[in-house]
């Protein structure tokens, strides 16, 4: 009986062990599931387009090979994750038909132009690095194929948050102008960046539930918090400064207290009007289209070799 079944469920996560694909799970929980792992999918793929938009004109080969690399890397972030939400019942061909109709959410932090190549390192650095204060606590998350998907792509944001810093680090030994383009940068990039994290808590409608669930390990607020604790230092190691006049060490809290994010900006990006959503989107069913005589080779191969009935 259901009941039983709840308190399986109830159980296995009270014990922190893994929820897997064969288990009953409550209909809210396999919602949210496929609502985060979805946008978390979508993030990686679209996650593409700013830093793709430079391969072509990387500034050395070495460069354009770590680039095109990354860039790669993500594209494997979103298989891993759509193969996990397909185990909660969904398929990837319709998640992304609705995203190409502009359904879907996915990271705003997408939302933002990369106008020079200081901000492929800036993103390196700052997004990846959000990336991976996010992405850590999701290694423990309670749905098993989510979490593994992370262990492996945290292995990976790795490289892409060093391989940032180090780009920065190079330019700001370069010249004047050089350091001049990082500054700029870092300035576009460090409030959007704050706001992958999500509304604060008390605006956030999923936190609650998903804490319960052991979906999340820390809420929204707890996150930033430690993204930006962690930030500083790098900023100061690097040379450059975050553009909040509010942020300072706070020594009773032992964090850096910092100013706050433009919500009704954030809430903007979300409604689709942020710099560059119809661009990514339209970018996203382009290549969906062009990629359609693919497809439809793959089944027809696939089925001239299926054994006839
Ligand atoms: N961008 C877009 N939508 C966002 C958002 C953001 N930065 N932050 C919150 N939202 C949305 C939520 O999806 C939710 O809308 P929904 O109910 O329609 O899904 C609404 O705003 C309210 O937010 P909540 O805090 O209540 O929602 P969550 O509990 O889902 O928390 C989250 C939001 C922290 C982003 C959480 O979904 C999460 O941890 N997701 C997995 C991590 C992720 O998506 N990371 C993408 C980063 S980019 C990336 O990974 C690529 C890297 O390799 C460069």
């Amino acid at each position: 009986p259901e009941s039983e079944l709840e308190a399986h469920f109830e159980h296995t996560i009270e014990r922190d062990q893994r929820v897997e694909p064969r288990d009953w799970v409550p209909e809210g929980y396999r919602k949210t599931m496929v609502r985060q792992i979805a946008q978390h999918a979508h993030s990686e793929i679209i996650g593409m387009q700013p830093e793709g938009n430079w391969i072509t004109r990387a500034p050395s080969l070495r460069r354009k090979a770590i680039l095109l690399a990354k860039v790669q890397d993500e594209a494997g972030h979103g298989l891993y994750l759509y193969s996990a939400a397909e185990t909660l019942g969904t398929d990837r061909g319709e998640l992304t038909e609705k995203l190409i109709a502009g359904g879907q959410k996915y990271s705003s932090i997408f939302n933002y132009p990369t106008l020079t190549f200081a901000d492929v390192g800036v993103i390196g650095w700052l997004v990846d690095g959000a990336a991976i204060c996010n992405q850590v606590p999701l290694c423990r998350s309670s749905y098993g194929p989510y979490a593994r998907a992370m262990i492996r792509i945290c292995k990976e944001e790795s490289f892409h948050q060093r391989q940032g810093y180090e780009l920065l680090m190079t330019m700001m030994r370069g010249t004047a102008q050089q350091r001049e383009m990082v500054q700029e940068a870092v300035n576009r990039w460090w409030w959007p960046s704050l706001m992958m994290f999500g509304p604060p808590d008390a605006d956030s409608p999923n936190t609650a539930q998903s804490m319960a669930w052991k979906v999340k390990r820390h809420t929204n607020d707890e996150l930033r918090q430690r993204f930006v604790d962690m930030s500083v230092p790098q900023a100061e190691a690097l040379g450059v400064v975050f553009p909040d006049p509010e942020l300072r060490w706070n020594c009773e809290r032992e964090h850096y207290d910092f100013g706050t994010p433009d919500w009704d900006e954030f809430k903007n990006v979300l409604k689709g009007n942020g710099p560059c959503n119809a661009q990514r989107v339209a970018h996203r069913r382009r290549a969906h289209e062009d990629g359609a005589w693919v497809r439809e080779a793959a089944m027809a191969h696939a089925a001239k070799k299926e054994v006839p009935a």
